[in-house]
């Protein structure tokens, strides 16, 4: 290929890179979804006021550099064969501005720069709401500080209120990113980081995970809801309280949520023995207008197939799977998930009338708590399964904590905390954040007697 013939194809390839890096860059406007130059919170203007500085500063600076470079090619092309152009050494003027111009520029950057990095380091006390966000693999975990409320990858604010975001993470580094409320923010185990904003427009933002973090980083998203404080307060109320089941479906999906292993990983407010810990929070999930770390839209369908096989949607979800859930029960247990919530049971009534008594436990649940099942059926029901595999048990097949095969010749159990005895075994059973802090093993509530029959179903494994 010859020099020409090269050159001209580099060309060719420039002219079809150049629309591509239209359509690039047009990603920055657009819908503008997850833009950082559409700015809808004063730290988000803050910045955006930074980077408008820094872009103009910018501009001047090519346009100058350029023109000059342009200008010198023209003007100082090579003359006739073998003449040489003029040839100087030194020059002050030229050498001082050079220096002094760049010197002021750099001025015109830092001032700003500083000055916004001290506003958005320093949170504002008054009227705040405070938020811990916590970044888990591949989802995120909201606690509002002031009430104890605890959701899942969506965050409801109200608008114009300053919002304190502490970040914190329980496995790996993750970093919180709402492109048009705020900057970004990591998540480190171990060690807190605070950001805020105070969002202007209400709306729906979208948030990501910043910082690849595993299989499904990519996944790893969330909404913020920025909303009048009426119904900001209206939602907080709405996720204290339980769903309470209106059809017939509905009520079946409530047995079957406490019967499966839902409970060992999941909390709804309100329903006792649902205090898992390892996925979202799902109180409310019906008010959520996404699920599955906000990947999919919160339908009936989506719901019960996000249910039934979690791992084609989200790719490396603790979710177990296969999970003993069919088709249809996935359905039940989406109705039971989105029903409106209510007064939780023993709640008082409206009207000092009778106690709304909607939530019976399931027939299954009190039978065992009476006693009389044995330990092999009292670990396929209490939700062991949702995070163990034991090989004779096909419905055990969990992964989140340890398999449980051979249990009885390990020396030492709860990660060696405790030395393998049958009175520790029993006592880790029965409340294991007692024995180890932050444990995700929940304590599911279980009576003495079902401790025991538990234990001794173990001993033969
Ligand atoms: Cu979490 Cu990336």
């Amino acid at each position: 290929m010859t020099v020409s013939n090269y050159l001209a194809n580099s060309c060719r390839r420039a002219w079809v890179a150049l629309p591509l890096a239209g359509f690039l860059v047009s990603g920055c406007f657009g819908d503008g979804r997850q833009s950082t130059i559409r700015p809808a919170s004063d730290v988000g203007h803050a910045v955006q006021a930074v980077y408008s500085v820094v872009t103009w500063i910018d501009i001047g600076i090519f346009i100058v550099v350029f023109g000059l470079l342009i200008v010198a090619l023209i003007r100082f092309r090579g003359g006739k064969e073998g003449e040489m152009p003029k040839q100087v050494h030194g020059n002050p003027v030229m050498e001082i501005l050079w220096t002094l111009v760049p010197a002021v520029l750099l001025i015109f950057i830092a001032v700003p720069t500083w000055s916004t990095i001290f506003l958005t380091a320093n949170p504002p006390k008054e009227n705040a709401v405070h938020v811990l966000a916590i970044g888990k693999q591949w989802w995120w975990e909201f606690e509002y500080v002031d009430s104890g409320v605890v959701t899942g990858n969506e965050l409801h604010v109200p608008v114009n209120r300053p919002i304190v975001i502490t970040t914190r993470s329980t496995d790996v580094i993750h970093s919180f990113w709402v492109p048009r409320l705020s900057g970004k923010i990591d998540s480190l185990p171990g060690k807190d980081n605070v950001l805020w904003f105070t969002p202007q427009e209400k709306g729906v933002f979208y948030g990501q995970c910043a910082e690849y973090c595993g299989t499904s980083h990519a996944n790893m998203r969330f909404r913020v809801i920025v909303e009048d404080e009426a119904d900001y307060e209206k939602w907080l109320a709405s996720v204290t309280q339980p769903p309470v089941p209106q059809t017939a479906e509905a009520k079946e999906g409530e047995q079957l949520f406490l019967a499966k292993a839902c409970v060992a990983c999941h909390t709804i407010t309100g329903v006792p023995g649902a205090v898992g810990k390892v996925g979202p929070n799902l109180t409310n999930l019906g008010a959520r207008s996404s699920i599955a770390s906000a990947t999919i839209e919160n339908t009936p369908q989506n719901l019960a197939a996000w249910i039934h096989d979690s791992r084609s949607i989200k790719p490396g979800v603790l979710m177990i799977l296969p999970l003993p859930v069919s088709v249809e029960e996935a359905g039940k247990l989406a109705a039971y998930l989105t029903s409106p919530t209510g007064p939780a049971p023993g709640a008082p009534a409206p009207q000092g009338g009778a106690t709304l008594n909607m939530k019976q436990p399931p027939a299954g649940a009190a039978a065992a708590a009476g006693g009389g099942l044995d330990g092999k059926t009292l670990f396929l029901t209490k939700g062991c399964t949702g995070c163990h595999t034991v090989q004779s048990l096909p419905l055990a097949r969990g992964t989140i904590g340890p398999a449980l095969d051979g249990l009885q010749a390990r020396p030492r159990i709860a990660a060696g905390v405790l030395p393998n005895t049958e009175a520790n075994l029993k006592r880790w059973i029965k409340d294991p954040p007692s024995v180890k802090p932050g444990t995700l093993m929940v304590k599911l509530g279980l009576s003495d007697a079902e401790v025991e029959t538990i234990v001794a179903f173990l001993k033969t494994l």
